[in-house]
């Protein structure tokens, strides 16, 4: 299984705290966004993660993860998005990463209380994704369940309701998820559609979806991004974090001390 966090795009909707650097940089509470998806993979076990990125801030990215894991079996690559063309590019920018492995595919801006690490272990074949109620389900994309709770389709933002069950940013598919994404045409607001990619493993009878458990953040807003920080300090969700994340990030801030240090 490999791993990819999804970590470019414009982020106008937090502007101006965007024109200075990346969204999945911004602090949630005592750490940057992009160590909660990080978490997700690295407590599954994952060792190698592509982080994808925007070409206007990447030295910031590797500014703070570029060495940090070196001794600690985790592989992390970089590899730039020219354009956001839309969520399923992760799978053709990350096409010869991949290889002929399955891959577990999640958003920087996604925070998760829930922990997905045995649905990423057990994973097989096909495409495993989630659900959680919402109240906003027109900014999300959808699935509608019938009364045994069989999907029946997936809608990316319907402008008219069909449920109120979002997909957050969080896919697990098997290897041909590469060649779905080469198929997926541009929608209309010219993105090329990880709902397209669930639609098409859904038709084949081959998309799993859970329900999470936990609150979820889709940190993109000033207001969520706030609210995602207050939540992981009222619950201590810091604390659940993988231990090799932890050391990385307490040894960093060694570093930076005895660099402050040196300054001064
Ligand atoms: O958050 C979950 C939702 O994410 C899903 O329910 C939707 O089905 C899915 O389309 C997506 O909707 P958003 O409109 O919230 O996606 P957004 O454009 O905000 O992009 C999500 C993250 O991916 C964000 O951190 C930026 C990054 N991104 C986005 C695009 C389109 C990229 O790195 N590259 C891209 O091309």
């Amino acid at each position: 299984m490999r791993g990819i966090i999804l970590a470019g795009g414009t982020a106008t909707r937090l502007f101006p705290l965007t024109a200075t650097t990346s969204k999945q940089l911004l602090p949630i509470y005592d750490r940057q966004m992009i160590f909660y998806p990080l978490n997700v993979l690295v407590k599954a076990g994952i060792k190698n993660i592509l982080i994808i990125i925007s070409p206007e801030h990447s030295g910031h990215f590797l500014n703070l993860l570029g060495s940090i894991f070196d001794k600690n079996n985790i592989r992390l690559e970089f590899k730039v998005q020219k354009t956001p063309r839309g969520l399923a590019d992760a799978f053709i920018v990350g096409e010869d990463f991949i290889g002929d492995d399955n891959v577990t595919m999640i958003l920087g801006d996604n925070i998760f209380e829930d922990d997905f690490s045995e649905d990423i272990k057990n994973f097989k074949t096909g495409g495993k994704v989630f659900a959680v109620k919402v109240l906003d389900p027109e900014r999300l994309g959808v699935v509608l369940f019938d009364k045994n709770m069989k999907a029946i389709k997936i809608v990316e933002k319907p402008k008219k309701w069909v449920s109120d069950y979002a997909i957050p940013g969080l896919y697990i598919y098997d290897n041909q998820v590469v060649k779905a994404a080469k198929q997926a045409k541009p929608s209309s607001r010219g993105e090329i559609e990880i709902t397209d990619l669930n639609n098409w493993y859904l038709k084949k009878n081959k998309l799993k979806i859970g329900i999470i458990k936990g609150k979820w953040f889709d940190a993109g807003t000033v207001d969520s991004l706030l609210e995602a920080g207050q939540y992981v300090k009222e619950k201590k969700l810091y604390e659940n974090f993988d231990p090799t994340i932890n050391n990385a990030i307490a040894k960093f801030n060694e570093e930076l001390k005895n660099l402050a240090k040196k300054v001064l």
